[in-house]
């Protein structure tokens, strides 16, 4: 029998380096060995977001000791690694040069294997990690950079089902959060003043619920954020706004989960339904409650990883990398990094001014 994979995975897309040890178990799943996440929080919250210069900096600043230390908290060395496994994209170019080409140079220098990542595939298959999960599933990925319902038909196999059209949820979470006079990221503190708030006290928008199939559409529901945060007459009614735009998110992903699960069994027969939440907005617990309820109703099993791995992680890549390997999906040290790089490259692009659904 063939030895079980161990692999090295770099993550700087964009404000987190991190580095991670994970070996794949009998079972088919993974154990995470060590995984490291060093935050640019401090860094970037007098900005009220990731700038990608200071981002940048930052890496190159951390990146080899973040590798060393995930090396010795796995108590292995460089030569205990079946292959290297960087973020290639998407993501900011200046960021993901940096783990992309210290990941290529350990790769290089030991002649391992080289896996270039496309870190919404790292995010696509981590419950795999914990879970022996069969394709396809459902994927619904909620971050601060992207919001999309994919089909997960296998490694490097993707239909996009849904997507915003304009605002990421993570993003919607931090503007409005910003408009509190929350510091950046704020979506965690909206949660938490939520919890203090009436969540009926404001009707905000929730545009296209009835239209554009599972995809979505932030934008309005903010700039109604806007206009009523410059009503508000105390702290009071800044807890009442929180509840009410956290509750009209959840409706909103309560329908478009509910079209996205029907789009999905479409022309399926005999399959686990299975309904995963991942990106760092699952780590909200009301978004999880909420879709929690649905998949049942749905008769979906639901799965959101750990929150350590639903926000951006390098176990995730690691994990990618293995799975892509034994496939024989393994890169050359001239790959580049992608500011782009869609999971379903024939979805057309739904971004801009002018799109019609
Ligand atoms: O996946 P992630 O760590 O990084 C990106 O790839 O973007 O997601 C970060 C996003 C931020 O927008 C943050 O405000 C949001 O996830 N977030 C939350 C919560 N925790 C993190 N949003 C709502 N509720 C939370 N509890
Ligand atoms: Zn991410």
């Amino acid at each position: 029998m063939r030895e079980k994979l161990t692999f090295l995975g770099i993550e700087t897309s964009c404000d987190e380096t991190a580095a991670s040890v994970v070996r794949e178990k009998a079972d088919g799943t993974g154990e995470i060995l060590s995984n490291i996440v060093s935050s640019q929080i401090e860094e970037h919250k007098e900005f009220g977001g990731v700038v990608p210069e200071i981002a940048a900096r930052a890496h190159v600043e951390k990146i080899e000791f973040i590798i060393n230390e995930a090396l010795k908290e796995s108590n292995l060395n460089f030569h205990n690694i079946d292959g290297i496994a960087a973020t290639a994209g998407p993501g900011l170019i200046v960021c993901l040069t940096v783990g992309l080409n210290i990941g290529k140079a350990i790769a290089g220098s030991l002649e391992k294997p080289f896996i270039a990542v496309n870190h919404l595939e790292g995010h696509a298959l981590s419950p795999k990690i914990n879970n022996n999960i069969k394709f396809p599933y459902l994927l619904l990925l909620i971050s601060g950079g992207h919001t999309q319902f994919l089909e997960v038909n296998g490694i490097n196999n993707y239909k996009r089902l849904g997507t915003t059209i304009d605002d990421a949820l993570g993003e919607a979470f931090d503007k409005t959060a910003k408009l509190l006079g929350i510091e950046f990221p704020g979506g965690p503190k909206i949660e938490e003043w939520a919890k203090k708030g009436d969540e009926n006290y404001f009707k905000l928008p929730k545009p296209i619920l009835k239209k554009g199939g599972c995809n979505l559409s932030f934008a309005g529901l903010k700039t109604a954020a806007l206009r009523t945060s410059k009503e508000l007459k105390n702290q009071e009614e800044k807890y009442h706004l929180a509840a009410s735009f956290q509750k009209t998110i959840n409706e909103i992903l309560y329908e478009k989960t509910k079209v996205a699960m029907d789009q999905f069994l479409m022309n399926k027969k005999n399959i686990e339904k299975t309904f995963v939440i991942a990106g760092g907005v699952a780590a909200n617990l009301k978004i999880r409650e909420n879709l929690t309820k649905l998949s049942k109703e749905k008769s979906f099993s639901s799965i959101f990883p750990p929150i350590n791995l639903c926000s951006d992680n390098a176990a995730m890549i690691a994990w990618a990398g293995i799975e892509r390997f034994k496939i024989n999906l393994i890169d050359t040290l001239k790959f580049p990094s992608k500011a782009r790089w869609p999971l379903d490259e024939s979805a057309p692009i739904l971004k801009g001014p002018g799109i019609k659904l």
